[in-house]
């Protein structure tokens, strides 16, 4: 049986812990899928490696040559259509209102799985925040696209 003098002397000792113990950290948003740390990792490897020369470290491209990829209508929309401009490459569009000289050259070397997570990675880095893309779906319009 305990002692009434233990009981009081545990409730004596757990109140510095009680008073340092941290306040919850806000978990993700409601309806954003929490996007994993080696995803993001992987993606931006592979961000370094292929992307990064044109559309800089920051994202935010070269004025006239390489559009930025902050908050563009691409890498925040369709995943479809954002899959296919790595899939294909792009040239002589508009995006969102401005003209770039440069072409961006197809990325179909990379893996279904390099694609998601670079795109994962760019819709959740430079000020961005969008659902991940999943290899499921680069691997779908891969095939649409070979028909
Ligand atoms: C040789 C330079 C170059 C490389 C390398 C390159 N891009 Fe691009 N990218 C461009 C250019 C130029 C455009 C715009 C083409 C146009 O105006 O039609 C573009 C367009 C885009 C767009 C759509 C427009 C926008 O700004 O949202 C996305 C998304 C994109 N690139 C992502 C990537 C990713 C991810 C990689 C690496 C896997 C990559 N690019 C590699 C030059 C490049």
């Amino acid at each position: 049986m305990k002692s009434p003098f233990l009981i009081v002397a545990f409730a004596l000792l757990s109140l510095p812990a009680l008073a340092q113990k941290k306040p919850a950290t806000p978990t993700s948003k409601p309806g954003t899928a929490a996007v994993s740390g080696v995803v993001l990792a992987s993606g931006k490897k592979v961000y370094t490696q292929n992307c990064l020369t044109c559309h800089m470290a920051d994202g935010g491209g070269v004025q006239n040559m390489n559009p930025p990829l902050t908050k563009t209508s691409y890498v925040l929309g369709d995943k479809t259509r954002l899959i296919n401009v790595l899939l294909n490459g792009m040239e002589d569009q508009d995006i969102d209102g401005e003209s770039y000289q440069n072409a961006m050259p197809a990325h179909d070397f990379l893996t279904d799985q390099q694609i998601a997570d670079v795109l994962t990675y760019v819709r959740n880095s430079f000020g961005n925040k969008a659902s991940a893309v999943q290899a499921a779906e680069v691997k779908t319009a891969r095939a649409a696209k070979k028909k």
